[in-house]
């Protein structure tokens, strides 16, 4: 065999494995690692997208209410309200991280938190496990404006300034005559406090809703 028909049966067998002559042609070895990264990237760029959404759909919302976590100053503030170790059950609108959820386990209470970010609320119920009060908590992944607060004596709430007007009138609608509504940054409009504590953004807010109740 000649050293040109040796070539052409070489070049035959690659064309029947590869489907084409040039398998060592840098282009084409370059336009697969191309699409390799072109989809290493989309599919990267759609994880994020998916993390990050929940995050961002508030700003969609009627109300724009983003994930700020409270200070340390602003939850020794609203503890400094509230009775400790009295088995009473608090909720906290829109719970972010869970961080005044915990701390109210860990003072005593039984405590709840509604919040829409996923995310957030998977955080949450782990944060509670490391903290040891997995069993005095429950996160619920609800739209505040439908969550049901009847049951709870302490709801607590850490708003934007604009939702604050409709929150009142659902809280004065729907809370129990014995609830107390904690208030973090931003007041209740018409309902005038019971007791101030802190200042600045660390300021909050007590409102005795059997009083509001007895003056409707
Ligand atoms: C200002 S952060 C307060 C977080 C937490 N309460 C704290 O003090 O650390 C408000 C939270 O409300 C959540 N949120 C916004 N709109 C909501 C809705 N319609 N229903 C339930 N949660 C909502 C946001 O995802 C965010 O985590």
């Amino acid at each position: 065999m000649t050293l040109t028909s040796k070539m052409s049966s070489i070049e035959f067998e690659l064309e029947k494995s590869y489907g084409s002559k040039d398998v060592n042609n840098p282009k084409r070895i370059f336009s697969t690692a191309g699409k390799i990264l072109i989809g290493l990237t989309g599919c990267s760029a759609i994880g994020l997208s998916v993390i990050c959404l929940p995050f961002v759909a508030p700003a969609f919302r009627k109300y724009c209410l983003p994930f700020v976590p409270a200070t340390n100053n602003q939850i020794d503030n609203i503890f400094k309200l509230l009775k400790r170790n009295t088995n009473e059950r608090l909720l906290d609108i829109g719970s972010g991280d869970g961080r005044i959820v915990i701390a109210a386990a860990k003072n005593g209470l039984t405590a709840d938190g509604v919040e829409l970010n996923t995310w957030l609320v998977q955080y949450s119920r782990l944060s509670a496990l490391y903290n040891g009060v997995f069993k005095q908590t429950s996160f619920y992944q609800k739209d505040l404006w439908k969550f049901d607060v009847s049951p709870y004596k302490y709801i607590v709430i850490f708003g934007v300034e604009q939702m604050m007007t409709d929150l009142e009138k659902k809280l004065l609608n729907e809370a129990n005559k014995e609830s107390q509504v904690i208030a973090c940054r931003f007041p209740l409009p018409n309902i005038k406090p019971c007791r101030i504590v802190g200042e600045g953004i660390d300021t909050v807010w007590l409102y005795d809703f059997k009083k509001q109740q007895s003056q409707n």
